[in-house]
């Protein structure tokens, strides 16, 4: 495959947006049960290594400008790290998760009691109640004005007409086919949330979702199979710096390409849970105005 290096008007096109992240320290991570193919409780977790790297991404989110809240891990939740899963947050409505595995329920009133108690910046913040199973970021990407929806292993296709009502957005349902990318943050990515720039690996979706994907994202990245189940496509973007699962090396070629700063995260012992660098990000999309106020009132009172 050839690489084109990047025109001016590629850098140009990317800009950052500051960024509000949940996310959650690893304090009790562990693999005790499989609920998905990568996990082997046979096989021992280094957990200070798991916090060390945590840590390390956190600080190139905090680096990059970003805000980066922390929910208080709780013993006997050991993939609580992986706060992508617990709520999903827009525009002042939040819904939290509702787990396909018993093992990962306790996550979703924690989620929403954080949620409860962090909602300062709306005057009428919603708290909904799911009713079908949904497993928040994990299966939900939001664009510029509409939102990407996963099913077929963890969120179920009732929960994204859920969503679509309560956001009132235009919801495209994507059905996941690959057991070992069974949620659709691994196997698509979204890199430019104002221009609906995107990335994603087809053979992990339906037929019917490929032409779908197709049709409406015709400029979009296509990852390799090598590079999906490395997890690359498990990325956070800002608009121009793309935090980056180490090891998709191809992939970030091709986001270099695309005139965006890929920068390498490596999570190799969260990634024996079966997730990276997005899985352990919850995106407080709820909160965009807010900052962009925030920033402005910076500007011309500096
Ligand atoms: N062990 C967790 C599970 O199977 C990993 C979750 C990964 N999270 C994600 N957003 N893909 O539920």
């Amino acid at each position: 495959m050839t690489i084109t290096v990047p025109g001016r008007a590629a850098f140009a096109l990317r800009r950052t947006r500051p960024r509000h992240f949940l996310m959650c320290p690893p304090t009790y991570f562990d693999v005790r049960y499989a609920i998905n193919p990568w996990m082997d409780p046979t096989f021992p977790v280094d957990r200070p290594l798991a916090l060390a790297q945590w840590s390390a991404l956190v600080e190139a989110y905090r680096a990059a400008g970003h805000r980066v809240d922390l929910l208080d891990p709780v013993p006997g939740l050991p993939d609580m790290v992986y706060a992508a899963n617990g709520a999903f947050a827009l525009d002042g409505i939040v819904l939290p998760a509702r787990f396909a595995y018993a093992e990962r329920a306790p996550e979703a009133p924690v989620h929403a009691e954080w949620h409860r108690r962090n909602r300062t910046g709306w005057a009428s913040p919603a708290i909904a109640e799911p009713v079908a199973t949904n497993e928040a970021e994990g299966d939900f990407a939001v664009l510029s004005d509409r939102i990407l929806a996963g099913h077929g292993f963890r969120t179920s296709r009732a929960a994204h007409g859920e969503l679509a009502a309560l956001t009132g957005r235009e919801v495209i349902s994507l059905e996941l086919v690959d057991p070992r990318l069974y949620h659709l943050d691994v196997a698509l990515t979204v890199l430019d949330d104002e221009r609906d720039h995107i990335a994603y690996f087809p053979d992990a979706f339906s037929p019917d979702s490929q032409r779908r994907l197709a049709d409406c994202f015709p400029d979009a990245i296509l990852a390799t199979e090598a590079d999906a189940y490395a997890f690359g496509l498990n990325c956070v973007s800002d608009g121009r710096t793309v935090f980056v699962p180490a090891g998709a090396a191809h992939l970030r070629m091709q986001i270099a390409a695309a005139g965006y700063r890929p920068v390498s995260i490596d999570l190799s012992e969260l990634a024996k849970g079966g997730g990276s660098v997005k899985c352990c990000t919850q995106e407080l999309h709820a909160f965009r105005g807010v900052q962009e106020v925030a920033l402005l009132a910076h500007d011309t009172h500096p």
